[in-house]
């Protein structure tokens, strides 16, 4: 199949999140599956242009894009992933993306994305490429069905693309002023528009684009039910309630290529479920690179997160010190986010600097030196599509306490201590004490060995790799190419 990628993020060259994983690990899996596929992303100031070959593709060069008023002009690059056959496809406009962040505040900032739409099918158009499926992701691409069926409409090789959308994240929708619209090119294309935001004077992209791809999915089976009710629908649950027949959940992989504690380069010991010595030297090593005392029987508990409500830092901050005077533990945290929570943060360490530590920052190293030197992994979301960190966690032998919601539900099963069965602890309600609860069964667990080390090689032997997952959005692709050739077949 032909399938083309638009997303805003993807790793490593743009990441804020678990998008950024999301699209380069797909579009690499379904590479290596045999497909032709073409991944489009910004080329933000901000990627390092001494990090790869970055080289230009000759039809896209110096190109004009009229949208309103303004005219913009582009250019496309192409690099190869290391270690992958995968092209990649950056669009060089450097006066949308020569900002200090891939997401700015800046008045243009729904034109940057709307532009990323145009400029993708653009660049096919140019190459004479004709994608079957075009691949959409959160609200930044989620215009391009819009721009599909009507800037595009007239062009024979575009004609018979389907659209995927998928949703990794409602509670980012992106709503400007409806002023927008004619900087966007779709001042005179309304009716494409949801009625009850235009005359409150807003567009809202994400809307816009359950509206109209032809296939939405999410990134977890329970979050794809989850959406569907006003508590996690963030205001598009009836619109996702009557596309239901249209809406699949699709639990995320992972990259075992970049996430393998056995190969691991940014960790200083590699281990595997045969022989964990090596994760032991890793906790000494973590913990002495951030000044905490090192105590075999001390717990380290991990958090990787971008710090925002979404991810249950009220909670953890609400329960966490409780903890930190009675028990002997150490907490490691990295994260960057809302002042408020960096600044919470900054004071448990002050308030307790040989227990708790925080970066402040964004680290890859330091992401994989706290998975392989965690005993628990801490995400009391408030809601997770999917989450990533849980699943790199089962993998490193660190074991999650996660609530049970979305992806979080789907990917971490309880232990069951007679059993000996399950991989980390959920807990249900989103509440200081549940939260609480499910972390004193854990340490509980911990101080039991044998115990311990059952559940750490039962998450180890967990297999989420995208080669697996893949294949769900295959078989997604190939059933809308299907219902369309049957239909064109009854037609004839
Ligand atoms: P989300 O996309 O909602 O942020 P995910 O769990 O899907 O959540 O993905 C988060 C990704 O971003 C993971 O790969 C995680 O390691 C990474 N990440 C988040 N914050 C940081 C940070 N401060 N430094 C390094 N990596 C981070
Ligand atoms: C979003 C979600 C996260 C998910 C990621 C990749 O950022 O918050 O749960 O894992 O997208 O799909």
């Amino acid at each position: 199949m032909r399938i083309c990628l638009v997303s805003a993020e993807a790793a490593p060259f743009a990441k804020v999140g678990g998008l950024g994983d999301f699209t380069t690990a797909l579009a690499q899996t379904l590479s290596q599956s045999g497909h032709d596929v073409r991944l489009f992303f910004p080329f933000y100031s901000g990627i390092d242009r001494r990090s790869h070959d970055f080289g230009p593709v000759d039809s896209l060069q110096d190109l004009e894009i009229q949208m309103g008023e303004r005219l913009y002009r582009f250019s496309g690059m192409y690099t190869w992933l290391s270690g992958s056959s995968l092209q990649v496809y950056l669009i060089d406009c450097p006066e949308l993306y020569h900002r200090p962040g891939i997401y700015t505040e800046d008045a243009d900032e729904a034109v940057r994305f709307g532009f990323l739409c145009r400029a993708a099918l653009d660049s096919c158009q140019r190459m004479e490429w004709s994608p079957e499926i075009v691949h959409c992701n959160d609200w930044h691409t989620a215009l391009l069905p819009v721009y599909l069926r009507t800037h595009y409409a007239w062009d024979e090789l575009l004609a018979d693309v389907k659209t995927v959308l998928t949703l990794h994240n409602v509670g980012y929708q992106g709503v400007f002023g409806a002023e927008v619209l004619s900087a966007l090119d779709l001042g005179d294309r309304l009716s494409y528009f949801d009625d009850e935001d235009l005359r409150a004077d807003r567009v809202n992209f994400l809307k816009t684009g359950i509206l109209h791809a032809d296939r939405l999915t999410t990134v977890s089976p329970t979050h794809a039910e989850e959406i569907q009710t006003p508590e996690y629908g963030m205001g598009l649950d009836s619109l996702l309630r009557a596309r239901s027949d249209r809406l699949t959940g699709i639990l995320n992989g992972v990259d075992y290529g970049e996430w393998n504690p056995a190969t691991d380069p940014l960790i200083p010991f590699n281990y595997s479920a045969e022989d964990l010595t090596g994760k032991e030297r890793n906790k000494r090593a973590l913990l002495q690179d951030l000044s905490l005392p090192y105590d075999p029987q001390a717990p380290v508990l991990g958090v990787v997160s971008r710090l925002v409500p979404q991810k249950g830092i009220q909670l953890l901050a609400a329960g966490v010190p409780g903890l930190l005077d009675p028990l002997d533990l150490r907490l490691v945290v990295l994260g960057t986010g809302e002042p408020r929570f960096e600044a919470l943060f900054r004071l448990l360490h002050q308030q307790y600097p040989r227990k708790v530590s925080f970066y402040n920052g964004y680290s890859d190293e330091l992401a994989h030196r706290i998975e392989a030197g965690s005993d628990l992994f801490l995400m009391p979301s408030l809601y997770e599509p999917c989450g990533l960190n849980q699943m790199y966690s089962l993998q490193y032998g660190t074991v999650p306490v996660v609530r049970a919601t979305g992806g979080l539900a789907d990917s971490v099963q309880p232990w069951d201590p007679k059993a000996g069965t399950g991989t980390g602890f959920l807990f249900e309600e989103y509440s200081e004490e549940a939260l609480l609860e499910a972390l004193h069964r854990a340490l509980n667990t911990f101080r039991d060995q044998p115990a311990w080390h059952q559940l750490m090689l039962n998450g180890m032997g967990q297999d989420f790799s995208w080669t697996k997952q893949v294949k769900e959005y295959e078989a997604l692709y190939r059933l809308m190419l299907k219902v369309d050739e049957a239909r064109s077949l009854s037609e004839d």
